[in-house]
């Protein structure tokens, strides 16, 4: 069968996956290849247990996996046949060098540049999915057309929005797709193809064309919004405990100003996820870059104020447990970073774990879906900490739980029957304000929830 166009996408991971089939689901004209240098993980995207876990993804590879959507590990190969590219390739933050802990590491992507420069024969449009500091494409376009002369590359800004969880649903009807694209002729004939590739499915009218590097930009700074919602309630969250009022109370309040919104107003224990805090560091570290020190500290006062959540925490779990914890059992009910995903990457859960066994508490972890990162993310701290699916099982014994993640599940178990299994006093730390706080104090546990009163059964001067 011959396809009306050849898409190549570099890199097979959250991205890279679930975005190249829902291309190749929508638009079966097209053929779709997706290719990593990580084996294994091919090895998986072509096997019945998909590398990631993600509510819908498996149905939608499921039906176009080997009719138009393929999995390879011939990179070469497939940016020889590529009309477009995109590169979803990671770009963690720097561990090393100028710029560690704050700079974008951009040596995945420009190995990938490198390696299309050297086997393009003919032109393609070069699609950044990875998100990448503002002026990234210029560099982009440097390497491209060093050495290469024949060949002709268009690089178009596209930043992806899905967000984990909600992947599937994200990319079927996004908010917006945004292009940015050089004000070139060779610029405005690559967006309007992929302006083309995505009009299959998405309207017009959301398809949003704009200057590169305000595409660039975009993609760092809606992170930063997000993530700065997060941090504003739950800096407020503190606030409200001391005050004896209610963060679900003051967000609904708040939220319902139109021009604030509701969204993204849930106090938690803190964001976790790959990309915000990289995001953010990434922009704070570009505003030092340009001298602008004011802009950086207040973007930077974003994942402060995240780190201190996630530390309140912890003490407040220390604290109110009579200030040891040595010997202890606790239940971590929730890993992953958030609902509906197996992915731990930046999880407020492997902080927490990490300090309850440096207090020498005993950890029962529990996930529906994130016991094999929570594995690896802890190998090597692991000794006084058991896996168990099953939440009754895990509970069982326990002197307190965390709740971590926000699954629905969590919120729907029979707590009376937890009770029962625990040691007493039993103390429950519900880090995503999911459960029913008044009912598991009558039935005997101490709560305490984030941003609001504690339910305990001392006295509180003397916790
Ligand atoms: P990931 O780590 O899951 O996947 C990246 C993949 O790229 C890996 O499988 C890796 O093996 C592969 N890779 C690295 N170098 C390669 C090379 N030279 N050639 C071929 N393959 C290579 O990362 P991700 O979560 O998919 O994120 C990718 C990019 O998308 C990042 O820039 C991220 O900020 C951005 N992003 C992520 C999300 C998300 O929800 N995870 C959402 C929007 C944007
Ligand atoms: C986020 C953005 O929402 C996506 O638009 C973006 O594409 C993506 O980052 C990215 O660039 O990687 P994601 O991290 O997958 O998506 O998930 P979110 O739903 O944004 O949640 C992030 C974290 O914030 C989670 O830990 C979540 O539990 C927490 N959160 C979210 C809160 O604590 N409170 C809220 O009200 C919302």
């Amino acid at each position: 069968m011959t396809f009306e166009r050849n898409i190549l996408c570099i890199g097979a991971g959250y991205v890279g996956g679930p975005t190249m089939a829902m291309i190749a689901y929508k638009c079966p004209q097209y053929r779709v290849m997706v290719v990593d240098v990580n084996p294994e993980r091919i090895a998986q995207w072509n096997s019945d247990q998909l590398p990631i876990y993600e509510p819908g993804l498996e149905q939608i590879v499921r039906s176009a996996r080997g009719k138009n959507l393929f999995f390879s590990t011939e990179i070469e190969q497939g940016i020889r046949e590529a009309e477009i590219i995109f590169v979803s390739v990671n770009t963690p933050t720097k561990t090393y060098g100028a710029g560690a802990g704050m700079a974008a590491d951009l040596q995945y992507w420009e190995k990938t540049a490198t390696q299309i420069r050297k086997h393009a024969r003919t032109h393609k449009i070069i699609v950044e999915k990875s998100t990448l500091p503002v002026k990234t494409a210029q560099a982009m376009q440097r390497i491209l057309s060093a050495g290469n002369e024949g060949v002709k590359f268009d690089v178009l800004s596209n930043p992806e929005f899905l967000a984990e969880g909600t992947a599937i649903k994200d990319l079927e009807d996004p908010d917006r797709v945004l292009i940015g694209s050089e004000e070139t002729p060779g610029g405005q004939r690559a967006r309007e193809m992929l302006t083309a590739v995505y009009a299959n499915w998405v309207p017009r009218e959301r398809i949003v064309a704009s200057n590169i590097w305000s595409s660039e930009l975009s993609k760092l700074v809606a992170n930063a919004f997000l993530a700065q919602r997060i941090s504003s309630i739950n800096s407020i969250s503190a606030l409200c405990e001391k005050a004896d009022a209610d963060v679900e109370e003051v967000a609904r309040a708040v939220g319902m100003d139109s021009r604030v919104g509701n969204k993204f107003l849930n106090a938690s224990v803190g964001f976790g996820g790959s990309c915000f805090k990289k995001d953010i560091l990434n922009l704070v570290y570009i505003c030092r870059f340009y001298q602008l020190h004011e802009v950086a500290d207040y973007w930077e006062g974003v994942v402060k104020i995240n780190e201190y959540q996630k530390e309140r925490f912890i003490l407040n779990m220390l604290s109110t447990m009579f200030n040891t914890l040595a010997g202890k059992r606790v239940c971590i009910l929730g890993f992953a970073f958030k609902a509906n995903t197996g992915d731990t990457r930046e999880s407020p859960a492997i902080l927490v774990a990490q300090r309850l066994i440096e207090e020498k508490a005993e950890l029962v972890i529990s996930d529906p879906q994130a016991l094999r990162n929570a594995r690896s993310d802890l190998k090597g701290v692991d000794e006084n900490i058991a896996y168990v699916e099953d939440p009754y099982e895990a509970a069982e014994g326990c002197n307190a739980i965390a709740v971590l993640t926000e699954w629905d599940q969590y919120a729907q178990l029979d707590y009376a029957r937890i009770f029962k299994s625990m040691r007493k006093p039993a103390f429950i730390f519900d880090g995503r304000n999911i459960l029913d706080h008044s009912k598991l104090f009558d039935m005997g546990f101490n709560v305490f929830p984030i941003g609001k009163p504690a339910y305990t059964h001392f006295d509180a001067d003397n916790l």
